[in-house]
């Protein structure tokens, strides 16, 4: 039997960067993953394609409703869908493609199977083509996670479906219903919104994109209703009809009064849950809490020698955190003092405009009882942004009222989800607002609007 320092089960962002980080610093590291392609639901079906997307159907929008006020008139704008979708799998090829190129510069033994843990540190790897034991003196679970479904509403993959079907709609649906506003509905909502769809959002809380800053989310609404979204919030699905030609969704709304939404297709976007049942948890006996692995400050489970890291423990599940925490894990294990900053995680919805906050919201702020002061600067104020044709947002700056170090930023504009890089890296630095509004910002730049706001935390901004 094969033995590894490392076995990693799954090869999403947190499972592969964690297995280049562990063979970087010399561990013999083993990779299991059940699917032929590497790089998980993030390059496969999630963060990747969808952004393809994105960028295709704001690129359509653009040249169909933007372009003539640069001067630009397209004799005519046709939407070839199938090029649109080869493109995407292009990308998403291109870059799987690219893990494995990369676990074989980094000596990382790749494994084809589902992983199954064993006990006494072995994993069992099971494919079409048998069982194989391998062993590992420590394993690293990151398997991730999947789309949560309605009990009354299971996803069928064609009427009712899940983010993963939302990427390759062979046709525009005439009406789509989207279930939930957050990252996911917002986003896959925008690409067939803009691509010809009526879309309906319905969201039980009273808000979009709910985990955001209020004012964030109230201006994102106002942003994306203009586009032509339709929103239902504050609305409970209380039972639904899937028939051969389409689907009737009975909502209860705001008001309370029952409203039937006759669609083509339903997008339920209500969240996901971690992928703790196909790799021998309960078998091996490992510790969950709240349908999530329990693991210590070290990324240890209840079990010796096996760690969780990813969607499978707590905190939110972004690409970006799992990468942290695998090369924090690696680092950990190699006698390596790894460490995430949980404070400073940025959370983005790559819709249009982008929303991208990083730290606590003023509302979070206030339920804590820290004392604050609020800078905020607006899109319309900077010359970029009014050269782009991109004035729409703002930024919020939140600091501590006394000490006036940094809080969070909140930033609703174009390339927000750029922009936030400075405001993260400002958090980790334990930076004050006063830092902020004192570095060079290059001119003309959006950047410009972090500064502005941050200045503006004195009320001392200078275009505003
Ligand atoms: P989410 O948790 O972000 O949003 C789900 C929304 O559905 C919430 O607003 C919730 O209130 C609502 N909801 C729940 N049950 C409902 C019901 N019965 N009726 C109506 N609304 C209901 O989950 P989402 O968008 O599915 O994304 C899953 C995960 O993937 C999240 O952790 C998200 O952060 C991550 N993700 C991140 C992206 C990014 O960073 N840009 C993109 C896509 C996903």
């Amino acid at each position: 039997m094969d033995t590894f320092d490392l076995v990693v089960i799954g090869a999403g962002p947190g499972g592969y960067v964690c297995a280049i980080r562990a063979a970087q610093l010399g561990l013999k590291t083993a990779l299991v993953e059940r699917d032929a392609s590497l790089g998980g639901t993030c390059l496969n079906v999630g963060c990747i394609p969808s952004k393809a997307l994105l960028e295709s159907s704001e690129l359509f929008h653009v040249m169909r409703h933007k372009s003539e006020a640069h001067g630009i008139m397209p004799a005519s704008v046709k939407l070839d869908l199938p090029r649109m979708l080869a493109r995407k799998e292009g990308i998403v090829k291109d870059l799987t493609d690219g893990v494995a190129v990369l676990m074989k510069k980094n000596k990382v033994t790749v494994l084809h199977g589902r992983g199954v843990l064993k006990g006494g540190g072995k994993v069992a790897v099971l494919s079409d083509s048998g069982e194989r034991e391998i062993a590992g003196k420590s394993v690293c679970l990151a398997m991730g996670s999947v789309p949560v479904q309605l009990p009354f509403l299971p996803f069928d993959g064609n009427r009712v479906v899940s983010s993963t079907e939302a990427l390759c709609f062979d046709t525009v649906p005439a009406h789509l219903v989207v279930i939930g506003a957050g990252a996911i509905g917002l986003e896959m909502g925008s690409v067939w919104n803009r691509l010809g769809a009526k879309v309906t959002v319905v969201e039980l809380l009273p808000r979009v994109a709910p985990f955001a800053d209020a004012q964030m989310s109230t201006f994102l609404e106002r942003a994306l209703k203009a586009q032509g979204m339709v929103f239902r919030l504050g609305a409970k699905v209380t039972s639904a009809k899937v028939e051969a030609d389409g689907v009737t969704v009975v909502i209860q709304n705001g008001k309370g009064e029952e409203e039937r939404l006759a669609c083509d297709k339903v997008l339920v976007a209500v969240g996901r849950k971690p992928c703790t049942d196909t790799a021998g948890l309960a078998e091996a006996g490992v510790a969950l809490d709240g349908g999530r692995v329990t693991v210590d400050d070290h990324f240890q489970t209840n079990l010796p020698g096996v760690f969780a890291i990813g969607d499978l423990i707590r905190g939110p599940m972004l690409a970006h955190k799992a990468q942290d925490e695998g090369v924090a894990f690696a680092e950990l294990i190699a006698g390596k003092p790894g460490h995430v900053n949980y404070d400073a995680i940025p959370n983005v919805v790559y819709t249009h405009p982008e929303l991208a906050c990083v730290g606590l919201t003023e509302e979070e702020c206030k339920a804590k009882g820290l004392p604050v002061k609020v800078g905020k600067f607006y899109f319309k104020g900077n010359g970029r942004a009014k050269s782009l044709g991109e004035d729409e947002g703002l930024v919020k700056v939140v600091a501590h009222a006394e000490t006036d170090r940094l809080l969070g930023v909140h930033i609703l504009g174009a390339r927000a989800s750029d922009m936030i890089a400075e405001a993260v890296l400002a958090l980790e630095m334990h930076a004050s607002a006063e830092d902020l509004a004192r570095t060079c910002h290059a001119h003309p730049t959006l950047s410009e609007i972090l500064k502005e706001a941050a200045l503006n935390v004195d009320k001392r901004a200078i275009h505003g």
